[in-house]
């Protein structure tokens, strides 16, 4: 139970990753709280209830300021503190550079960076208030790399590294860590559209030969958010089946 008596915020925990990451420290014995627009987050919040864990879902975006600072005070109160903020939530609007609208590119900049931004700043007081915090925001192997089709969400993944970094200098005398993840590519739903000779190619062309599964990626998460991690912040941990090298 790495996770015991934790209290963990996962956003975008509905499917995917996130899902794997609240599943995940629910086993570790962390209460999570699941916040995402997809209903099926209600679903997953009840699983894991069930399985003996602790979860709850709330309906709110990461780019609703004022929501998300409403729900993390009631969190806040009702749970006496906020241990572990994992920044998840993120989204594609793929288009080469030409084609690519300015609606495709504000709409992944809203929440792939201005929604991380929203979710630390409004975490950050109730980590310092108690001296402890581990937030692990959602990168790409893209945000290191680039990928072809992926100007606004490679922008937004280095700029999440970068974000981690700056809060590592600004937040490290309270206690609190700040870390990425860039994971590589992973079956979720928000692959599933790439067709299938691509598909193909982009498993070919990782060195393992295979894709990650969301739990694969959850395990970094585990240890980033973890009491062991302590003396690890500022870093972007790459899990890509050794792509980025
Ligand atoms: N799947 C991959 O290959 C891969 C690779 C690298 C990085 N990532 C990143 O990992 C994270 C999770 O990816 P995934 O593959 O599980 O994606 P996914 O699409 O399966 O899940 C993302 C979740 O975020 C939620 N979400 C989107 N916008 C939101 C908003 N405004 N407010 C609250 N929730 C919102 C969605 O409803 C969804 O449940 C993303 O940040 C993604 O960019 C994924």
């Amino acid at each position: 139970m790495r996770l015991n008596d934790k209290v963990a915020i996962v956003t975008g925990g509905s499917r995917g990753i996130g899902q794997a990451i609240s599943e995940l420290f629910a086993k570790e014995g962390a209460a999570v709280i699941i916040i995402d627009l997809l209903p099926q987050g209600e679903a997953v919040a009840k699983g894991i209830n069930l399985n003996g864990g602790k979860a709850e879902f709330h309906s709110v975006s990461v780019t609703d300021k004022a929501a998300i600072e409403a729900l993390f005070e009631k969190i806040n109160s009702e749970h006496g503190k906020i241990d572990i903020l994992i920044n998840n939530a993120g989204i594609t609007r793929d288009r080469t550079l030409e084609k690519m609208s300015e609606d495709e590119w504000d709409a992944v900049i809203e929440v792939n960076l201005k929604g991380v931004f929203i979710c630390t700043q409004a975490v950050a007081p109730y980590m310092k208030a108690n001296k402890y915090g581990r937030i692990v925001s959602a990168a790409s192997n893209v945000g290191l790399r680039g990928n072809f089709g992926q100007t606004n969400y490679a922008a937004t993944k280095a700029g999440v590294i970068a974000m981690s970094k700056t809060w590592t200098m600004e937040l490290g005398k309270y206690g609190i860590t700040a870390n990425a993840i860039a994971p590589g590519f992973t079956m979720t739903d928000m692959v599933k559209k790439i067709p299938e000779e691509h598909f193909a190619a982009i498993k070919a062309s990782i060195p393992l030969k295979t894709v990650a599964q969301p739990m694969d990626i959850a395990y970094g998460y585990l240890y980033l958010a973890s009491d062991e991690a302590r003396f690890v912040s500022g870093i972007c941990l790459t899990i890509d089946g050794g792509t980025s090298r």
